[in-house]
Formats: structure tokens, sequence, C-alpha cells
């Protein structure tokens, strides 16, 4: 059995976070990604050129950047050219993550502010992924990702990558997932463990299905069956779904989100 060091979100250090993503996770867990890795080239077989797929999920800080990235990676691992596009304009984490620079970004382009090929950079984890962070947190996500630009910068990236990732913020808080939801092959929700309410969930399928969006599959994280035993670490429970260990306790940001989401009930 496994221990993965806690970490705790709101103090991440770029090491820190380093040690969950890439070559540095353990085996158990890069076996739940190249799962899912077959999952969802199973779940779109046939579908030509370059596929897009949207990661979200019900609520903050279900796991969605750090899925993001290993299924990414994961996807790289396998000669693929693989973009990484962080389209949580809200809330960024990604350039930190992967101590790439922050700025220009998705958000930037979007503004007019800088041209395409300024947003792209190497992920700085496998030579054939690369990745375009969210950029300047803009006044106006929604509208920015919503914008004919966005479907034609997409287009443009979709030319020049066989597999583009997107980070989505959450569905339940705001719409800019929704928006994306039209741009992208399909979509992976993301649902914490002990977290994510049944009603949430519930609600992301009904919004999801509501915007025409495919629904690729659930990612569960923080799952405990990685915890009985060294062999039951990369296996799944069924199709469209995979579980990894828990490696986190509830930080103080998260017990915030706790707090959002009973008052949201109320
Ligand atoms: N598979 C997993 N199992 C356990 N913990 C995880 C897993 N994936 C991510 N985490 C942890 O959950 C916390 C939130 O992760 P992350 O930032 O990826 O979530 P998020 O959904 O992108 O959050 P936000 O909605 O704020 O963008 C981090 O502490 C991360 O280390
Ligand atoms: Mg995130």
């Amino acid at each position: 059995m496994h221990k993965i060091k806690r970490v705790n979100r709101e103090k991440m250090s770029v090491e820190e976070s380093r040690k969950v993503i890439g070559d540095n996770l353990s085996f158990a867990a890069s076996e739940a990604y190249k799962l899912l890795r077959a999952n969802l080239d199973f779940s779109l077989p046939d579908s030509a050129g370059c596929k897009v797929i949207g990661i979200t999920s019900a609520l903050r800080g279900e796991g969605k950047s750090t899925t993001s990235i290993n299924i990414a990676y994961t996807e790289a691992l396998t000669g693929k050219k693989v973009l990484l596009l962080e389209a949580d304009l809200r809330l960024p984490t990604i350039a930190k993550r992967l101590a790439v620079r922050s700025v220009p970004g998705i958000s930037n382009l979007l503004a007019g502010q800088c041209k395409g090929g300024d947003i792209l950079q190497p992920s700085g984890l496998i030579k054939n992924l690369w990745v375009v962070t969210a950029g300047d947190v803009p006044p106006n996500p929604s509208e920015l990702l919503d914008s004919k630009q966005m479907g034609d910068v997409l287009k443009a990236l979709s030319e020049s990558f066989d597999v583009i990732f997107v980070d989505l913020p959450p569905i339940t808080a705001v719409s800019d997932a929704l928006v994306i939801s039209k741009l992208v092959s399909g979509m992976v929700v993301v649902v914490r463990q002990d977290y994510c309410d049944r009603a949430s969930l519930a609600e992301v399928v009904r919004q999801l299905r509501f915007a025409e969006a495919k629904v690729l599959g659930f990612v569960m994280t923080g799952s405990d069956v990685m915890l009985k035993s060294y062999k039951s670490n990369y296996r799944y429970k069924r199709y469209g779904y995979y579980t990894s260990k828990k490696y986190y306790s509830k930080s103080a940001y998260e017990r915030a989100s706790d707090k959002q989401r009973q008052s949201n009930e109320e």
C-alpha cells in the first residue's frame, strides 16, 4: 500500500504540485490514468482529426486540473502531439503547477492582446505536450469563451494537435464550461468521492444533456478503493470510471467550498 504525502492546496508549492503530476506519479496512479486514456480512446473511436476533450466537474476543487494535466501527459506518452488548454479563466492554476509563464494565455489572445503563436509553450513534462495557459484573469470570461474567436482559435489549434484537453471551470458555478461544450468532441466529468453530492452531479448531467454535450465518462477522484491493496490500486470499477488514490486531506479552501455548497443547497 502506498502512502502519498498530503497536499494542502493553499500552500502547494511547485515542488509539491510536481509530485502528483507527470512522471512523478506513483505506479498505481499512472496505471489509473492509462486506463482513463484507454476508455477515452474507446469513447471516441473513429473521430477523424483532432479530438478535443473538455474536463469539468460539478464543484470547485474536485481534481479537474490535476486530471487534465495527467491525462494530457499520459496521452503524450503514446507519441501523439497533445495540447493542454486552460479555459478556467477565473481561477487559473496550470502555470504555477507546470512552472511555465502565465501570460500571455488564451484570454490575452481572445482580447486581441497577442498573436496565436505567442500563447503556445512547452509543458516541460514531455516534449510532445504543449500548454496554453488561461492568461490574465479577464472581467468577462463567459463572453470571451463564447466568442467566435474562441471557436476559430480551437479550430486553428486542432490543425496542429492530435488531442486537446481543455481544463474547464465547474458547471454549477458558472456557464463557461457549457459554453465550451459545443466546441468539444466530448466532456469528462470529474467527481470527487465524499465531496460531490448527488444533486450537484445530477444537475451537471442535466445541464450537459441540455447543452447537447457528449459525456464521455466520469472520473472518480479521492477514492478509498485505492487504499485497500497494491493490486487493487489500478483497477477501475466500471466503464467510464476510474479511481485514484486519496492523497490529500481537506484544506481550508476545500472546507470553504463545502460551506459554499451547503449554502447553495439551502
Ligand atoms: N485523483 C485525485 N485523488 C485525490 N486528490 C486529488 C486527485 N486529483 C486532484 N486531487 C487534489 O484535489 C485538490 C484539487 O485539485 P485540482 O486543483 O486539480 O481541482 P480542480 O477541480 O481543478 O479545482 P478548481 O475547481 O479550483 O479549479 C488538490 O489538492 C489535488 O492535489
Ligand atoms: Mg482547476
